[in-house]
């Protein structure tokens, strides 16, 4: 969330007039992330006070109630200023409604209370339906929408945005997809992945196609092998196993937020920096994922699991005595993969994808690594305690810190000062936070500011969705024979033994990501 100095609410120009339901209300989402983001949207005065927010969720709420439990969620956020002031502005614009979406009869009283707040306000019907439901709820919520009349189809008056996880393979994503188009136009859908609303991802796409000197060395020419990271550190806590049991880690980040990633490193430059042109050089290269030439999945995809482990003195619980994780779960909580982008520029280029749980720190990164110069004519010397050897150059490679500590970085071997040449591999570090003072916004922010302003660049379409079903979905169905179990990784590893061998046996390794 963006820290503000002093009480800076601005209610000038550009501020979004609109109505905002969501829907799932009473959901960890909605405290967590969606009522900061616009509470800081409201601040920044890109949200007018005329707007109008709607929770919707099954239990009985009052608006006052509603205020309090979100109140208390900002309140517990450490925000600077005279946020206090801000807030008790802010609040009039909340509201709720007590609806059970499977009752067609509540959307007749959710739409008159909305139609009546929304005349009090002078609001012309600009809505957003914010889907942050559990998924089966999405197309009976959809349904009733419409048939309550709450749902022209007409993006300039209704845009939906829903959650992931958006089907549970291709099947289940078209059956969704299908349910949904004879109620809803695909331009007033807006399937979220917040990843593509951090700043830093968004900084991929300005850093190759912003300068011209580094976008030609993303080649299969430059490139030895691209890595992804999205490591956590924290386990499946706060009840979340009823959800996770049932995706895991492919589902829960790999499908959506590291594949989204890829498409940013290997696209082809859009002509227009438009949604539309953007959404469709990432679908070409989610529809040349391809890992044909790679043997059967067990040779080019590792599942694991978090077993029981002890960490600095603490100890943690196994992933499968997590509340709500059925005590034999097969359900992997960590996910290592090789693919290959089959199109000109990237033929032959391993791409590794990683995420997973209980890893030793929380970073996301991607690491370019480049080839070694054609003719090794630097060696260096080093030593650890009394054994020294002689060693090669490394590497250069690339470095997008998305998070913590947001950064680009670039490797290079420069000359060891002294009388022989001996060469010390440095970096040439970009820090966001030691450049910009402002903090960088949440992604949550700038996705709903989009969605209030009609802009779909950062949501995924769903030929995108379901490209990305089809290139995991073997996988999964491999993972669902019986005879396949994930295997076990202590908390604080990099993942299972497996996820190593994966490149050690084409004499690769995985980059350790450095600092925390
Ligand atoms: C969510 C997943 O989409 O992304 C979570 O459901 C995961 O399991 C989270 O923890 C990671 O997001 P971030 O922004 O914290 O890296």
């Amino acid at each position: 969330m963006v820290m503000h100095p002093a009480s800076t609410v601005s209610t000038g120009e550009g501020a979004e007039e609109v109505t905002l339901m969501i829907f799932g209300a009473s959901g960890d989402l909605t405290g967590r992330k969606l009522v900061p983001a616009l509470f800081s949207l409201f601040r920044n005065g890109y949200l007018s006070p005329k707007s109008l927010i709607v929770g919707v969720a099954r239990r009985p709420k009052t608006d006052e109630d509603f205020r309090g439990e979100t109140g208390s969620d900002i309140a517990s956020m450490d925000l600077a200023g005279s946020w206090k002031e801000d807030w008790e502005r802010f609040q009039s614009l909340l509201h709720y409604v007590r609806v059970d979406l499977n009752q067609p009869e509540d959307f007749a009283l959710l739409r008159k209370r909305v139609e009546v707040l929304e005349q009090e306000r002078g609001l012309s019907g600009k809505r957003v339906v914010y889907l942050a439901t559990a998924p089966e709820l999405f197309t009976p919520s959809v349904q009733n929408l419409s048939a309550s009349g709450l749902a022209p189809r007409d993006a300039s008056r209704l845009r939906v945005v829903i959650e992931k996880p958006f089907g549970h393979n291709l099947e289940s994503a078209r059956q969704l997809s299908h349910d949904l188009s004879p109620l809803l136009h695909e331009d007033q859908i807006y399937r979220i992945d917040h990843y593509l609303g951090k700043e830093t991802v968004q900084n991929i796409l300005l850093f190759r196609f912003g300068n011209a000197i580094f976008e030609p060395l993303f080649h299969r020419h430059h490139v030895d092998n691209v890595q992804i990271t999205v490591a956590e550190s924290q386990g499946i806590e706060g009840g979340r196993g009823g959800y996770y049991d049932k995706a895991g880690a492919m589902r829960d980040v790999l499908q959506n937020h590291v594949l989204q990633l890829a498409c940013l490193v290997a696209m082809e430059p859009p002509s227009l920096f438009e949604a539309e042109y953007i959404r469709d050089e990432k679908l070409k290269v989610l529809q040349a994922l391809s890992t044909s030439q790679l043997g059967d999945v067990d040779e080019w995809a590792v599942a694991g699991q978090y077993a029981a482990s002890s960490l600095k003195g603490e100890r943690l619980k196994a992933y499968v005595d997590e509340e709500r994780v059925p005590a034999d779960s097969r359900t992997e909580t960590f996910v290592a993969l090789e693919a290959r982008i089959d199109n000109w520029r990237w033929a032959g280029v391993p791409f590794y994808l990683r995420t997973g749980k209980r890893m030793p720190s929380r970073v996301t990164e991607i690491a370019i690594q480049f080839k070694l110069p054609p003719l090794n004519l630097f060696t260096t010397v080093e030593c650890d305690g009394s054994m020294c050897a002689r060693v090669n150059a490394r590497p250069n490679s690339l470095i997008f810190r998305i998070q913590p500590q947001e950064s680009i970085s670039l490797k290079f071997s420069t000359k060891r000062p002294g009388m022989q040449y001996q060469v010390e591999p440095v970096d040439m570090d970009f820090r966001f936070g030691e450049k910009f003072t402002e903090a960088l916004p949440e992604a949550y922010e700038r996705l709903l500011l989009d969605v209030i302003r009609g802009d779909s660049t950062l949501f995924t379409r769903s030929d995108e969705l379901e490209a990305a079903w089809s290139f995991v979905d073997p996988i999964l169905e491999r993972w669902a024979q019986p005879d396949h179990r994930p295997e076990l990784y202590h908390a604080g590893d990099w993942g299972p033994k497996m996820a190593h061998e994966l490149l050690s046996r084409s004499g690769r390794e995985w980059r350790v990501p450095r600092g925390y």
